[in-house]
């Protein structure tokens, strides 16, 4: 594993930076990452540039052996640009130009911030290609799919649907905007989401166009830049760091033409109260695995409390600040880079806590990380293995932008139901991989693809052939309820995987807030929330129905034979305790091997090498876990990663 961090040398006196370089190389750090906020003091006017100071850092870290990221300036550029270009600047849902003095103000298709955002990145890596300290180049800095609605977005957003559907009626008709007398008879009357609305007022259809447009516009620009960057430095590698934002893009395009996925992991240092709540990030850490399907790195984790603009949060508790970063490693990031060496002392995130606090003195946390570069340093040998899954988890950003245009019943959001998958198969100890609903998906045994809400033809024939294999699918409440335009379709849900399932939805309650029950077949009994689908099956077996409502005694949970493998449907959402024995009901029929007494929250994966299997064993909670596993005992204190290596 190689330790990194987040350095600012922007943000301090430069008789710092050499005390810091030989303190990070101490404490085995051997990578960091430079300048995505630097713009103003890389070109501090129009076209003269200074790459002095970045120059004396990145010497400073090469003399140390230690490699950097360089990232491209361009989420923040400077006031004298704006000054000089204010159309540059997003423009807001009301049409008023977003207000500068924060970051990330820039429209993404405007003509003068394109220009000098090429400018710069152009000139940056020319004079950085082929110094063998950097490493990698990181394009901006947490692009988000932006929605700005300015003349030149909404004339890209129009040409896209021209593109698209060809004419007014095709686009008519896909939308069905007879409703509410929505025909357009020019192109013209296209206009974004303007307005105050909540989406969900707004034409599912027309919505989910508007969000992949948002996110393709995204993509055109991180590639627009890594054209540039591969033009002057040939070979190097390629990325940009995602995050879970609430402009969500669609990460599998999103790092589609970038060579390889970061991710900024920040899980939470207060656990939460609810024992039915899902707080570990191992979800999101094979997520991001699962974009390219190839290990990934952690650009920015976890290193003290957060807090800038919310209070501030509690501090990591003790062998978090290890143990969340042993986990990225656990779940394939091969490189996990701190964020921020030191907290700042001014601006809007100076308590957003680093490794070491303001007052410059290194403490427990810091303690903490030197630990953890210590077992990084061990662990370097097995950089580069592989998590090998036989269970995988379906995720659909579509699914997910249709589910926050619409919100289905009082808590249900699209996430919650694949992270309670998740940690039901995480905690029988197997690997799991979670990837795109267009994955291949032959590596694999188990397949559970949760609300699978727009139908597309080619999933749902990779999900058949997978089942008529001998695979094993699992289906749950809203599938097959949309077509690919985000319509209704007008069949039985769900729809085109009624014969997978082997039954169909009578009718259906979304409950929300409300509890119903279920039992399952072994008699066991679950509370049941959000949604529930009363089947009626067609050949399928019913292994859980409910216990209440005024569909009691009606199937809740089907198992069906298709092929040579097995599909099951969920028709309603359960707490953990039912996922629990789901998880392991499947994994025994589907003779997935798995491990038995694993309490709640304790991850076990696996990476493996040639001739090396390395087990990961990580105690996500603030207790001690006592436990047997397969005749072994095991003591874990809290927030303990154990690996053990097999050779
Ligand atoms: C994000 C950003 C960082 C920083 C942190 C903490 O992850 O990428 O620049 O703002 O949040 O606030
Ligand atoms: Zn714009």
């Amino acid at each position: 594993m190689i330790l990194g961090v987040d350095y600012y040398p922007e943000h301090w006196n430069p008789a710092l930076w050499r005390a810091d370089a030989d303190l990070m190389r101490q404490s085995h750090v051997r990578l960091v990452r430079l300048a995505e906020f630097s713009w103003c003091r890389l070109e501090p006017r129009d076209g003269a540039f200074d790459f002095g100071w970045l120059d004396e850092v990145v010497g400073l870290f090469a003399e140390r052996g230690i490699k950097v990221v360089l990232c491209t300036p361009t989420n923040c550029p400077p006031l004298w640009f704006y000054e000089k270009y204010p159309d540059s600047v997003q423009t807001e849902r009301d049409g008023r130009k977003t207000a500068t003095g924060i970051r990330g103000h820039r429209c993404l298709n405007n003509a003068d911030f394109l220009r000098y955002a090429d400018r710069i990145v152009d000139v940056m890596t020319r004079h950085y290609a082929g110094n063998p300290a950097v490493v990698a180049w990181q394009i901006d800095n947490e692009v988000e799919a932006n929605f700005c609605f300015c003349d030149t977005c909404v004339g890209k957003y129009r040409n896209r649907l021209k593109k698209k559907y060809g004419t007014l009626e095709a686009l008519n008709k896909a939308y069905g905007n007879n409703m509410w007398s929505g025909e357009y008879s020019s192109w013209e009357q296209i206009k974004p989401p303007y307005g105050s609305y909540p989406y969900a007022w707004l034409n599912p259809a027309y919505m989910l166009d508007f969000c992949r447009h948002a996110s393709e516009d995204m993509v055109e620009y991180l590639l627009r830049q890594a054209d540039i960057i591969r033009k002057n430095c040939p070979g190097v590698q390629i990325t940009t760091n995602a995050w879970f934002c609430s402009n969500l893009p669609n990460f599998y395009e999103e790092f589609a033409g970038l060579d390889f996925v970061s991710y900024d992991n920040y899980p939470t240092t207060r656990l939460p109260d609810d024992p039915e709540e899902c707080y570990s990030h191992a979800f999101h850490l094979d997520l991001m695995r699962g974009v390219k399907r190839d290990n990934f790195c952690v650009m920015e984790q976890l290193s003290g409390g957060l807090g800038c603009w919310a209070p501030m949060a509690r501090t990591p508790y003790p062998g978090m600040i290890k143990g969340y970063s042993l986990q990225a490693f656990a779940h394939g990031a091969d490189t996990v880079v701190h964020f921020r060496w030191r907290s700042a002392v001014s601006g809007a995130e100076m308590h957003w806590h680093g490794l070491i606090d303001h007052s410059n003195v290194p403490g427990r946390r810091f303690e903490e990380f030197r630990q953890l570069g210590e077992e990084a340093k061990k662990l370097l040998a097995i950089r580069g293995t592989r998590i090998q899954s036989k269970v995988a988890i379906l995720y659909s950003p579509e699914d997910d932008f249709a589910f926050r245009i619409q919100p289905q019943t009082n808590g249900m959001y699209y996430l919650e139901q694949p992270m309670l998958f998740h940690a039901a198969f995480t905690g029988c100890g197997v690997n799991v991989d979670v990837v795109s609903p267009k994955a291949d998906l032959s590596d694999y045994r188990v397949v559970v693809a949760p609300e699978l809400y727009l139908t597309e033809a080619a999933v749902v024939q990779s999900l058949y052939d997978f089942a008529e294999k001998g695979g094993t699918v699992v289906l749950t409440v809203r599938s097959g309820v949309k077509d690919p335009h985000n319509n209704c379709i007008m069949e039985p849900l769900p729809t085109a995987y009624r014969k997978l399932v082997g039954a169909y939805v009578e009718e259906y309650d979304p409950i929300g807030y409300d509890k119903e029950s279920i039992v399952y077949s072994d008699g066991s009994v679950h509370p049941c929330r959000q949604w529930c689908d009363i089947l009626h099956p067609e050949g399928a077996q019913a292994i859980a129905s409910y216990q209440s409502g005024f569909y009691q005694g009606k199937p809740a949970i089907v198992q069906n034979r298709y092929g040579a493998g097995y599909a099951y449907y969920v028709g309603t959402v359960c707490t953990k305790s039912l996922y629990g024995k789901l998880a392991k009901d499947i994994l025994r029929q589907a003779k997935v091997p798995f491990l038995e007494g694993l309490p709640a929250n304790v991850e076990v994966t696996t990476r493996t090498g040639e001739g090396l299997e390395a087990r990961f064993m990580f105690n996500n909670t603030d207790k001690v876990q006592e436990f047997d596993l397969n005749g072994e005992h095991v003591t874990l204190a809290a927030f303990e990663m154990k690996i053990d290596l097999k050779r």
